[in-house]
């Protein structure tokens, strides 16, 4: 095991006042100290805000455990041949975090394996919106579903080279000869941190999940999503792998965000690798177009 978890994200997007709002009075985040950046936990930030036209996940930061084993990781991405930039004292002091290797995924996403990241616990997390807290820690911030135009190549660098699991497989029938599959993936007990769908989508991140503990929390949060005028991109419903009850809504930038809770989680001792042919077991309806 080598990737601990996910641990922050960065999103380029055109209007950040919107997404400011959108994070703190939907979702509950809180901000940080820093303009543009927010939190879910101690840490001092999981979510940085950038403008820039891509209206999408610019970067993805997984921490690992110390410094052997981000040197552990970055000795795997050069056998494997995957090009890793200088360690550069700026990006350190931007994220705030000890040690860094910063690469690309096959698709081109900013993929940076940090350990030690900025603590906060001298000003604990309170959420603007009323969130009790959100299921972070081991688990790292959430998950993250992401679309690819090179499923063998992506599967290969998260895989093999920085050692996902697989969790399980969807298989969706997108037409009456065409299926393919959404491949789950875990590096810790949350079931995914990262899934991968094998299809062209004009954002790289499909949507971005954050979990709560009650679904009094999510109920919540769907009531302030609602009065606010957010789009509901799929109804209230239960995931069918990790069994989330959930609902997903619209980003001020179009990529969407699963608010969830009570999922399963993976026990690497007796997991077993499942099939499924359906995403949800109830609920989750699209609105129709
Ligand atoms: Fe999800």
């Amino acid at each position: 095991m080598t990737i601990g978890s996910l641990g922050y994200l960065g999103l380029r997007v055109k209007d950040p006042a919107a997404f400011h709002n959108f994070l703190t009075g939907v979702l509950g985040l809180m901000p940080g100290e820093a303009a543009g950046r927010y939190r879910l936990d101690d840490l001092d930030w999981r979510i940085a805000v950038e403008t820039g036209d891509a209206d999408d996940l610019a970067y993805v930061g997984f921490e690992v455990a110390g410094p052997a084993e981000l040197e552990a990781v970055r000795a795997r991405l050069l056998e494997g041949g995957v090009t890793i930039d200088a360690a550069d004292p700026a990006l350190l002091a931007a994220r705030g975090v000890l040690g860094l290797v910063a690469c690309r995924d096959p698709d081109g996403l900013g993929v940076e394996i940090f350990y030690g990241p900025t603590c906060r616990t001298e000003t604990p997390f309170v959420s603007p919106a009323g969130v009790p807290a959100f299921v972070t820690g081991d688990q790292g911030l959430g998950h993250i579903v992401l679309s690819t135009k090179d499923m063998a190549a992506t599967r290969r660098f998260y895989q093999d080279l920085l050692g996902f699991r697989l969790s399980d497989i969807i298989r969706l029938r997108a037409g009456p000869d065409f299926a393919f599959d959404m491949e789950f993936f875990h590096c810790n007990a949350r079931h995914h941190t990262l899934a991968l769908m094998p299809v062209p989508l004009p954002k790289r991140l499909h949507h971005l999940m954050v979990q709560v503990p009650t679904l009094d929390a999510v109920g919540f949060a769907l009531e302030r999503a609602t009065a606010a005028g957010v789009p509901i991109t799929a109804s209230l419903g239960r995931h069918t792998n990790d069994q989330m009850v959930s609902f997903y809504s619209q980003t001020p930038a179009g990529f969407e965000v699963e608010f969830g809770q009570g999922a399963i989680e993976v026990d690497e001792a007796t997991w077993r690798v499942a099939r499924h042919d359906k995403t949800s077991s109830w609920g989750h309806k699209r609105p129709a177009h």
